[in-house]
């Protein structure tokens, strides 16, 4: 095979419900994740190095050097099948980069599944889900898609039942955020505030002295189960939202502006800055989409539904 092209979506998080500070750096989470369409595309073809170039809205943003996760990806693939293969990488992108919709996890995890067809390796997805796992914590996700619950450090997955789909516009934001900064300031936040309790910024779950106790939200299991948008716009959370408004104080008028124009839900995007609304149809997605520009101070609008399946060869 000289060329494999494969198509992977990006996430939403609508439950993050963030533990303490791990002595590995990580936190444990309950993480709902919700994989949308909106997709990147990223070409293979047989090379005898491993290289990646960047198509698309965001191609500016993407390091094309070996910090990039697909290079990452393909690299930890080959040394787990002792070859020495290489493939040229193109990535046709337009998930946000560094927008909180794991754009560069999806690309690790196009980037695993299009080596595997193009080198012929045949590995199934187990030893995949693991060498994902290494490369960052919404990897093995973004290879699964679906909906489904993440616990650990978002890597161990369990698929959630949902009915339907559910409507989506995404506000995209100049400049990104850094993952790491938005969890440092979510601990900083928590470290100052240490008597909120539940709400706020310490999050349902939290409790100071380092017990995590977070369950996934039954209303909103119920709600994705019943496919029911008014029910899930509800019972939407992220314990990280504190954290990215603080680092981005603007993203709250965003916020606001998608609930003043009849968004079910609102939040922040996993660790921003991308904020996602939830509509009651394609057709209100599309009016938010539309209507929030002007409104609040924000890059693009992007409509999407979910469910979508995960990394898929085309
Ligand atoms: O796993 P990944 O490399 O994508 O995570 C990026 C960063 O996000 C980590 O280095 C860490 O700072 C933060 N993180 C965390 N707890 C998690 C997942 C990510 O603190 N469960």
């Amino acid at each position: 095979m000289s060329s494999v092209t494969v198509r992977v979506p990006a996430k939403v998080n609508v439950q993050l419900s963030v533990g303490p500070l791990r002595e590995d750096g990580y936190h444990d989470l309950v993480n709902v994740f919700h994989a949308v369409s909106i997709f990147d595309d990223v070409v293979a073809r047989k090379s005898d190095s491993i290289t990646v170039a960047v198509t698309g809205e965001w191609t500016d943003q993407v390091p094309v050097d070996d910090t990039n996760l697909a290079i990452q990806a393909a690299r930890a693939l080959a040394k787990h099948a002792d070859v020495g293969y290489g493939a040229d990488l193109v990535i046709h992108k337009s998930i946000p980069v560094a927008g909180g919709m794991a754009g560069g996890s999806a690309d690790a995890a196009a980037a695993l599944v299009a080596c595997n067809e193009l080198w012929g390796l045949g590995l199934p997805i187990d030893p995949l889900m693991r060498i994902a796992a290494d490369l960052g914590s919404d990897v093995p996700f973004l290879l699964m898609g679906g909906t489904a619950l993440g616990t650990g450090r978002g890597e161990l997955l369990t698929e959630l039942p949902t009915t339907g789909a559910f409507h989506w516009t995404f506000a995209t934001a100049d400049g990104g955020l850094s993952t790491p900064s938005v969890y440092a300031e979510c601990d900083r936040l928590r470290a100052a505030a240490p008597s909120t309790g539940g709400a706020g910024t310490s999050g349902a779950g939290f409790s100071v002295g380092g017990f995590f106790s977070a369950e996934p939200d039954p209303g909103l299991l119920a709600a994705l189960r019943a496919g029911d948008p008014h029910a899930l716009g509800r019972h939407l959370s992220n314990d990280l939202q504190p954290a990215a408004l603080s680092l981005r104080p603007g993203l709250a008028a965003t916020l606001e502006a998608g609930r003043r124009l009849g968004a079910l839900g609102a939040l922040v995007s996993g660790s921003g800055p991308t904020c996602a609304f939830l509509a009651e149809d394609a057709a209100h997605a599309a009016r938010l989409a539309q209507a929030l520009p002007g409104r609040a101070p924000i890059r693009s609008t992007i409509t999407a539904h979910g469910p979508t399946p995960g990394t898929t060869v085309l």
